[in-house]
């Protein structure tokens, strides 16, 4: 509390003008206001925590009970969380979901199925050449098709797939001062996934998401989302992942493998809900706000 108000910060990215962003801080405004917690939106532009001489100083990480971090900024969301504000989610569960290839290994040695994947080598000059044994190397992990990803990256844009060994050195040439990696692709999912929707650890929506022109099935490629009741084993698998990465709220994408099983694709500590609340018809903002004001407040 702060001069006796119940108060919340919900930070968005400095820069991002995506309608999806603001709508989702409107809608846990909304949701947090009516649970009587004064809520400010601000975007994350204010230099709000800083190192000055020796110490970690913010100018807000007291205004507030709680901050709702819808960004990806990890410096930030590192020093507010040392400065004394709690995060939703917290800074760990947004750094290594943040990296695609820091969230498997995250994820390794847990039972939790995941498409075989190398990391890409890392190249400190744009003009070193590619040499034709890591090519090569590369071809010796995985048959074409073999899908490239940005280890940063979201709605699809980062995400490539190499049909020869022409186009894998075509995007090992592109990426290979980027943090990138090299995956199995999994041709039973193509143009289809599960977005699985959790709060608190425990699935609360889901959608299927289809693609008739593209392998990869995200919305904002022409993806079709639809109601979807996930299969028992890939409830289980999904409120696993979100207890081992501690996240209170994620979008995790889960490929349909072979007979259907459950492949884990990448899990989002931000993912967007406004699409899986049309589609669901459940209100994940409600959830959420609920469920940190049950933290925070213990009521
Ligand atoms: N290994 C794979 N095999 C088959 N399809 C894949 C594979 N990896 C990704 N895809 C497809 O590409 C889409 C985008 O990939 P991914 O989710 O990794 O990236 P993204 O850009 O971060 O997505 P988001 O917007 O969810 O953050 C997935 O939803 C899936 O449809
Ligand atoms: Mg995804």
């Amino acid at each position: 509390m702060v001069n006796g108000r119940k108060k919340a910060l919900i930070l968005i990215n400095a820069y991002l003008q995506s309608e999806s962003q603001f709508s989702q801080a409107e809608r846990m405004k909304e949701e947090l206001l009516a649970l009587g917690v004064d809520t400010e939106i601000k975007r994350n532009d204010g230099f709000f925590a800083m190192i000055d001489k020796d110490k970690l100083r913010s100018n807000i990480a007291n205004e507030y009970d709680f901050c709702v971090y819808f960004d990806k900024d990890k410096y930030t969301s590192e020093m507010l969380e040392k400065a004394g504000l709690r995060l939703f989610n917290c800074h760990e569960a947004i750094r290594v979901c943040d990296d695609k290839m820091q969230t498997y290994i995250a994820l390794s040695g847990k039972n939790i199925p995941m498409p075989k994947t190398v990391s890409g080598l890392l190249c400190y000059h744009a003009d070193e050449p590619i040499r034709k044994e890591t090519v090569d190397r590369v071809e010796g992990l995985f048959a074409y098709p073999i899908v490239v990803k940005e280890c940063f990256g979201s709605q699809g844009k980062g995400v490539y797939l190499a049909r020869n060994r022409k186009e894998l050195l075509a995007l090992m040439e592109k990426l290979k001062c980027k943090p990138h990696l090299f995956q199995e692709a999994v041709q039973t999912s193509f143009g289809k996934d599960v977005r699985v929707i959790l709060v608190g650890g425990k699935v609360v929506a889901c959608m299927l998401r289809q693609s008739q022109t593209d392998f990869r099935s995200n919305i904002e490629l022409g993806g079709e989302g639809s109601a979807y009741e996930p299969p028992f084993q890939m409830q289980l698998i999904c409120e696993q992942i979100a207890k081992e990465l501690d996240l209170d709220y994620c979008g995790i994408d889960v490929l349909f493998g072979r007979g259907g099983t459950p492949i884990v694709c990448e899990v989002n500590s931000n993912a967007f809900f406004a699409g899986i609340e049309r589609v669901s018809g459940v209100n994940v903002a409600k959830a959420y706000a609920e469920h940190i004001y049950k933290k925070v407040y213990g009521e």
